[in-house]
């Protein structure tokens, strides 16, 4: 009984660990090869740009949520512009006074791609609120 129970463990243990090698090993197959579009390069790059201090993907912070920003701009044919230029220029008066820093122009923190990357990325966000 006992050895059989190991077994199953074991057997779980072994599944686990290769579904966990198939989720990981895509992301960071594309992070390497190129043009970061993929959810885990994105999150990184968020993270790593500073962003998550003021948002989140599902609720308001100092900013609002990345899915409330996906909902409002769904059927906009010029969201990804407008997206792109409020993270590269900075922006204010849409969700409220208080502004979004700009990390484009002379910040030079994020180029114009990554920028839309990001924009893509958020996007996406929309029906995972
Ligand atoms: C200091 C806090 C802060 C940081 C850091 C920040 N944001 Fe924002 N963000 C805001 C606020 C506040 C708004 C709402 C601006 C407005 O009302 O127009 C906003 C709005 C946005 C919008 C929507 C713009 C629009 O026109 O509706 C996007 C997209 C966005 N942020 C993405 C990002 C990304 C990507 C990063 C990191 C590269 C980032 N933000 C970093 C505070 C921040």
């Amino acid at each position: 009984m006992t050895s059989g129970l190991r077994g199953i463990q074991g057997r779980l243990l072994g599944a686990w660990l290769v579904g966990a090698a198939a989720l990981a090993s895509p992301g960071v197959a594309q992070a390497a090869a190129g043009p970061a579009t993929n959810d885990a390069a994105m999150l990184s790059l968020a993270k790593a740009s500073g962003c998550l201090a003021c948002h989140a993907m599902h609720h308001k912070k100092v900013g609002p949520a990345y899915a409330a920003i996906a909902a409002r701009y769904a059927g906009n044919a010029k969201a990804l512009t407008i997206l792109e230029n409020a993270i590269l220029d900075g922006h204010v008066g849409t969700w409220g006074v208080i502004p979004m820093p700009a990390y484009g122009g002379s910040q030079q923190i994020l180029m114009p791609d990554q920028a839309r990357q990001l924009a893509q990325w958020i996007m996406g966000m929309r029906g995972r609120a």
